[in-house]
């Protein structure tokens, strides 16, 4: 398919931030693939989006599942020939008030498999295709948890999760910087009403989206390899 607009995609995005995020790629003029695990809930979200004239096609993916990504990969290469916009959105976070002393293996690494394995399988998928392009902004949704100055022990594993996340966000942006027009970010959406952040949280998922979406439409000019909140460089 042969189209002038930016091709966007954003992971977990059936609901939440992620959902709102679509819809705002889209009214930039993007053309948005929305990813979800369950492709029940995704193709619904998708639907509804387009029911709002936002130009948002389906995809599954599971971050966790290595195979799903290169299903996707191969997927968007055949139908787009590229990618140039990434937002890794997908999270889990299932630990708060457990001690790092006490919470399950199996839970500490489901929470690294999707916060931070996702995420580094799809930089290895789609960021060597946007430097083919020499074109790319790359947004990681991180937390403040994950930044190390203001760390504590409420969430261990998704704390450690988005420090590793943001840490990713060093690595890839370091790798491609230079040579191409290759913007790589990480940055904390604040306290968000969604089924993560619940409904005391003080922000909007539109007010959480701005920063995703001012980083997603970067100029060349733009920053790299920092973390944000607010359009503001926080500390890591
Ligand atoms: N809300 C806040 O206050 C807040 C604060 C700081 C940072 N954040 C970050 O903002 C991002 C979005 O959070 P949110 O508040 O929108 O959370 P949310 O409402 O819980 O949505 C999380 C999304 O991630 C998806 N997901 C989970 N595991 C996945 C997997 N293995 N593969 C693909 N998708 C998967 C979920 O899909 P299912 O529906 O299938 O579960 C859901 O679509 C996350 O990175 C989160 O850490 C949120």
């Amino acid at each position: 398919m042969t189209t002038d607009k930016k091709i966007a995609l954003v992971t977990g995005a059936n609901r939440g931030i992620g959902y709102e995020v679509c819809r705002e790629l889209a009214d930039v003029g993007m053309q948005v693939i929305l990813t979800s695990r369950d492709a029940a809930k995704g193709e619904g979200a998708a639907e509804a989006l387009r029911r709002e004239s936002k130009d948002v096609s389906f995809h599954q993916l599971d971050v966790s599942d290595e195979g799903s990504v290169e299903r996707l990969r191969q997927f968007v290469q055949a139908e787009y020939g590229r990618l140039d916009v990434l937002v890794n959105n997908a999270a889990v976070y299932l630990d708060e008030g457990v001690s790092v002393f006490d919470s399950e293996m199996a839970m500490f690494r489901t929470t690294m498999d999707i916060n931070f394995y996702g995420a580094l399988y799809m930089c290895r998928a789609f960021v060597p295709m946007m430097r083919e392009r020499k074109y790319g902004r790359v947004v990681n949704v991180s937390s403040g948890s994950g930044a190390l100055n203001e760390m504590d022990s409420i969430t261990p594993a998704y704390s450690i999760s988005k420090a590793a996340l943001n840490a990713l966000t060093r690595v890839v942006a370091d790798q491609v910087k230079g040579y191409s027009d290759i913007k790589v970010n990480t940055m904390c959406p604040g306290w968000v009403q969604t089924d993560m952040g619940g409904k005391n949280a003080t922000r909007t998922p539109a007010e959480g989206a701005d920063t995703i979406i001012w980083l997603a439409t970067l100029p060349s000019d733009g920053p790299t390899g920092l973390f944000f909140r607010d359009r503001q460089v926080i500390e890591w």
